[in-house]
């Protein structure tokens, strides 16, 4: 069957239907829903699809689209439910179990008959946008193969909704934390219901800022609102009965001002912090480091936590939007190292769940006072974390993806021995879309996985490969079909089983050899002085693309068009 993904972004979700469903065979096109009404709807007669389904849409199907074909819409919350802040008033409201619905669009918005739906439990320390990456995507998946099924049957008549009031956008005066009122439970749920976007408003420090993402910090305390410590770029604020970590704001924009964007909650306060302790509300304590060989029981804002299970080393990292800035892959390589003086046989890199990485930190690089030189050092950062994981041959590296890694994040994936990726992982393994060569030894580890001419493919394509099809092409070694909140356990098991397997010291042998050979033929550091001269020489170039790109993604700059590597006419012979 055509069917054609329409959205608003070719974001993660529509990501992932677009490699679920190309992978069952369907020709999929894509056609991004910018606002011109006109434009969409002779984009869709062109295209002419058996099915349209639209996976993230934030305006409304035109009557010209949905009356001539059957448009299937993803709506995150359960059939009945109406609105778009579903899933924001789903985490804010505390709710255990939410569902995404797959209707047909008609005249009014989320009111049309009802082709499929799922259920899903919310785990209640998960952010919105984890949770829309993880249980919510997953349920989507479940819920978009059964109504293609059944639009395909020809036969099934969908179902007409349940009657519910439609629920208003989610604004920010609902958002807003009373810090003088709101206890550590309340504050966390409203920051994680707004945690990507649009973050919740708040006024202090002289200024006003959207904060993104909280975590509960369960030592500290002070006077409600006060900040307390500060810890790698985030910030600690008391509640009225505790305290919450803030790891990212980002300023209100000011009439006249460009799009602001986020930042690490310090970098983004830059000297309002010092002068807040000068005002005496509070000593601003970095928070000194916990053991890295257990998890801090305390709650102390860990981004990088190390555990050992037998002679297994679990080295996780977790950074807001997989971006990894300069500071935090030097904290991860010391980690690494760390973790390599320890007796294992076997290290897994990895958080919990949602992303993996998605490579440099974009919004860090933006602000820098010299963004080419910040560009350039983030890449040496991260290529030093790579090559200490490549040049490791005293034991066995496992990545091991919850979620999505794109960019330098997927290669940086590739540096170890094996791959293991959720089922519902998306893959990005390119760096074209950002205007960028590429560097983290992929010119050495993609090829080494997938051989030059699929290396090639994937680098000029520059599409999205889901966790079934890099397990074919080589890109990863094992898919773990399990949801995101039993990820870890299922890790554990297989790494301990890994570590305990009777080939293993035969393996270590081969894997030393391998690199040997790989080194006389040509060495890492040839591999990477050549990626390095093509990303520098983007960096100085103030015309190269690179630097507009990486402004418009920052600021979240709408494209003027579906992008040209999306725009295909059905592919897969459709
Ligand atoms: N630097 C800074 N922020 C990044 C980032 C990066 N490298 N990659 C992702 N993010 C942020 C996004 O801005 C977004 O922020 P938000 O929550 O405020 O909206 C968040 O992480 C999630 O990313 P988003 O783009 O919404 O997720 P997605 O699943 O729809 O798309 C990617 C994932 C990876 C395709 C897309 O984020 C991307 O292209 N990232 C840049 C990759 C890159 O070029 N890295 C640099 C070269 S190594």
């Amino acid at each position: 069957m055509r069917i054609l993904l329409l959205a608003s972004a070719f974001n993660s979700l529509t990501q992932r239907v677009f490699v679920e469903l190309r992978d069952r065979g369907h020709p999929v096109a894509v056609e991004l829903a910018l606002g011109d009404d006109e434009r969409l709807t002779a984009a869709v007669r062109r295209h002419g699809p058996d099915l349209v389904i639209a996976p993230m849409l934030t305006t409304a199907v035109p009557e010209a689209v949905w009356s001539a074909y059957c448009c299937l819409i993803v709506h995150p919350g359960p059939p009945g439910d109406r609105g778009p802040s579903s899933l924001d008033r789903a985490v804010q409201e505390g709710r255990g179990r939410w569902g995404v619905t797959v209707l047909q669009a008609v005249a009014e918005m989320d009111a049309g008959p009802v082709w499929a739906s799922a259920g899903f439990g919310v785990p209640p320390d998960v952010g919105k946008s984890d949770l829309y990456r993880g249980e919510l995507a997953d349920a989507a998946l479940r819920a978009v193969l059964l109504a293609v099924e059944r639009f395909a049957s020809g036969t099934y008549t969908p179902l007409t909704p349940p009657e519910h009031t439609w629920q208003p956008y989610l604004r920010q005066e609902e958002r807003r934390i009373d810090w003088h009122h709101d206890p550590t439970d309340t504050v966390l749920r409203k920051l994680r219901a707004a945690d990507s976007q649009p973050g919740v408003l708040d006024a202090f420090l002289g200024g006003e800022w959207y904060l993104h993402g909280g975590r509960p910090e369960h030592r500290l305390t002070g006077p409600p609102g006060e900040l307390l410590a500060t810890r790698h770029g985030a910030i600690c604020r008391a509640t009225t009965d505790g305290a919450v970590w803030i790891p990212e704001l980002r300023p209100r924009r000011r009439p006249g001002e460009s799009a602001t964007f986020k930042l690490p909650a310090t970098t983004a306060l830059g000297t309002s912090l010092p002068t807040a302790a000068e005002k005496g509300r509070g000593e601003l304590r970095e928070q000194p480091p916990t053991s890295r060989t257990r998890n801090p029981a305390g709650g102390s804002h860990e981004d990088i936590t190390y555990e050992e299970h037998g002679t297994v080393g679990h080295l996780r990292f977790r950074f807001p939007g997989g971006a990894m800035s300069t500071g935090q892959c030097r904290r991860l390589l010391d980690a690494y190292r760390h973790a390599r003086t320890r007796p294992t046989d076997v290290v897994v890199l990895g958080g919990r769940r949602d992303f993996f990485s998605n490579g440099i930190h974009l919004n860090v690089i933006e602000a820098a006072p010299d963004p080419a030189a910040e560009s350039l050092a983030n890449i040496e950062a991260i290529d030093d974390l790579v090559e200490e994981i490549l040049t490791t041959t005293d034991r066995l590296v496992i990545a091991a993806l919850p979620g999505n890694a794109a960019a330098g994040g997927a290669m940086l994936a590739l540096a170890a021995d094996e791959v293991w990726c959720r089922e519902g992982a998306v893959l990005n393994p390119h760096y074209r879309l950002m205007g960028l060569y590429g560097s983290e030894y992929w010119t050495y580890t993609l090829p080494r996985r997938v051989g030059p001419a699929a290396a090639e493919r994937l680098t000029r394509d520059a599409l999205p490969v889901g966790a079934h099809a890099a397990r074919t092409l080589g890109l990863v070694d094992r898919v773990l079909g399990c949801g995101p909140g039993d990820f870890t356990a299922e890790v554990t098991r297989m790494a301990d089983r890994l570590a305990r397997s009777a080939g293993l010291s035969t393996r270590l042998g081969a894997k030393k050899a391998a690199r040997e050979r790989d080194e006389a033929v040509r060495p890492l550091r040839a591999h990477r002085a050549a990626e390095l001269e093509r990303m520098r020489a983007v960096f100085d170039d103030p015309s190269a693309p690179y630097h507009a790109l990486r402004s418009a993604f920052v600021r979240k700059r709408r494209p003027d068009g579906t992008p040209e590597h999306l725009r295909t006419d059905f592919p897969n012979g459709g």
